[in-house]
């Protein structure tokens, strides 16, 4: 690129400086003079918004930047506004007070563009400038600007992916033989998961970043997205267990796909976020670790697949900086999918039955398996032996919807089988016959 004559100097205000925002911090000391020459951009930090302004930082500012008076902030001559706080407050205020003053606001907070975006967005439109939030999912793994402007003029059919990395690293290391307490620590102690990790296990992280794919694929609003979300938790080490005996692996995997009912009610959008249990060999189950998968089905012969780090400061601060270029380099408004012109946004998928149909891997405990699968038979639901691991039993079910199994996994509860269950997508599905075989599995406590 050539260098360029003129500098324009772009005054930002940076909302946390945690993580990801002393990587960006990071990034535009080292990047910033390169940024300068090639793009006539020079980025100046004017305030840093932090919780406990006495905590050490990794990286210094000059006297009078960095602040914990959120008032101050909100009042700074800036220029753009970038939000790596997390959470729903303070970053809805900053991102209001940001887009009303006309200022674009850059983030990486999914609660937020999840709760929040079709509002903002809206907002940034009114005043002629956008929000961007590529960081909001799956960190440094571009898929918000491949949705929302490569493909922008549709139809996508189907999104799926491992979106949360800190879930995807838990279960390889159970599928190695860890325990789960074990493997949560070990996330821990390199970083990938928060204290309480519940809403990377259960499944609620990767519910917002779907919801975010969902709206800008398909024009569904994030709030009223019929989304069925069921995590790893209580049942990771069985299910892990249950996906080695069923011949595959276990991952969570958000999924939403647009279905043509009828012509009448248009398209429906179908969401999940669940335990699949995946042939080996498949791309999704060879995502190990804390990598993020997402493919992309846009009726082309092969989905567009893209994979990478999901988390971390450094890759998420990348996603920050280059919304923070686009944002004031581009004259590009809000570029929605076309998806967004197509659809109501509003109470779409409100009276939405998921109609699509899995079999389904299902463990209950050991004994109770031949009145399991005589359940499944009175519901109308063939349902084979698949194996046995200590303390399950093993089935796999016709293709049914989740709503045909439901009322049989609910009867089953209340009686005391403890029932866990994933859906099945191995290719060459291993069913055996009776007597259930002992799967020599190593269970720890
Ligand atoms: N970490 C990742 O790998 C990753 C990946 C993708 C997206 N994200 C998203 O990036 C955002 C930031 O995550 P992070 O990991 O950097 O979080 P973090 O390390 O906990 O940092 C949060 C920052 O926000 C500040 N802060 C917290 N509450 C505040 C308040 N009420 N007022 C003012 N400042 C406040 C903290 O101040 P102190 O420094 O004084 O405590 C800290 O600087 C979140 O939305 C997260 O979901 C993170």
């Amino acid at each position: 690129m050539s260098e360029v004559n003129h500098t324009k100097t772009v005054r930002v205000a940076l909302a946390g400086c945690g993580v990801v925002g002393s990587e960006l911090v990071r990034a535009l000391h080292v990047q910033g003079p390169r940024i300068e020459m090639e793009l006539g951009v020079r980025f100046q930090l004017e305030r840093v918004l932090v919780r406990r302004i006495e905590r050490p930082r990794t990286v210094a500012f000059a006297p009078g930047v960095l602040t914990a008076d959120l008032d101050a902030f909100l009042a700074t001559e800036a220029d753009v506004f970038v939000e790596a706080i997390g959470g729903l407050e303070p970053a809805q205020r900053i991102a209001r007070a940001a887009l009303s003053k006309g200022r674009p606001f850059v983030t990486a907070n999914k609660v937020l563009i999840a709760a929040e975006g079709e509002d903002l967005c809206s907002l940034a439109r009114a005043r002629g400038v956008d929000a961007h939030f590529e960081a909001a999912v799956a960190g440094g793994v571009p898929v918000v600007r491949v949705v929302r402007e490569y493909l922008c003029r549709g139809p996508i059919r189907r999104i799926r992916g491992i979106l949360n990395g800190t879930c995807n690293f838990v279960l390889t290391l159970l599928e190695r033989g860890e325990r789960l307490e074990d493997a949560i620590a070990e996330a821990q102690r390199r970083g990938f998961a928060e204290a309480d990790p519940a809403r990377d296990l259960d499944g609620r992280d990767a519910a917002d970043k779907l919801a975010i794919l969902a709206w800008l694929a398909f024009g569904v609003s994030p709030r009223s997205l019929a989304l069925r979300r069921r995590g790893i938790l209580p049942d990771a080490e069985r299910l892990s267990r249950g996906a080695s005996a069923a011949g595959g692996r276990l991952r969570l995997i958000a999924e939403c796909e647009a279905f043509a009912e009828c012509e009448a009610d248009g398209e429906v959008v179908s969401a999940s976020v669940e335990p699949i249990v995946l042939a080996s060999e498949s791309p999704f189950a060879r995502t190990v670790g804390e990598e993020n998968r997402i493919a992309i089905d846009a009726g082309w012969p092969w989905p567009i697949e893209l994979a990478g780090p999901g988390a971390g400061g450094v890759p998420t601060a990348a996603a920050l900086l280059a919304d923070l270029i686009q944002a004031t380099t581009s004259r590009a408004a809000f570029a929605p999918h076309v998806a967004f012109a197509a659809l109501p946004t509003a109470d779409h998928a409100s009276n939405h039955v998921d109609l699509r149909v899995h079999a389904w891997l299902i463990g209950v405990r050991a004994g109770l398996v031949r009145e399991a699968r005589s359940r499944f038979a009175d519901a109308g639901i063939a349902a084979a032996l698949a194996g046995a691991t200590i303390g399950d039993g093993w089935l796999i079910t016709a293709p049914v919807s989740w709503s045909c199994i439901a009322p049989v996994l609910r009867s089953l509860e209340a009686d005391g089988a403890r029932p866990a269950v994933a859906r099945l997508e191995t290719e060459e599905l291993r069913v055996v016959e009776e007597p259930l075989p002992l799967i020599a599995v190593a269970v720890g406590g």
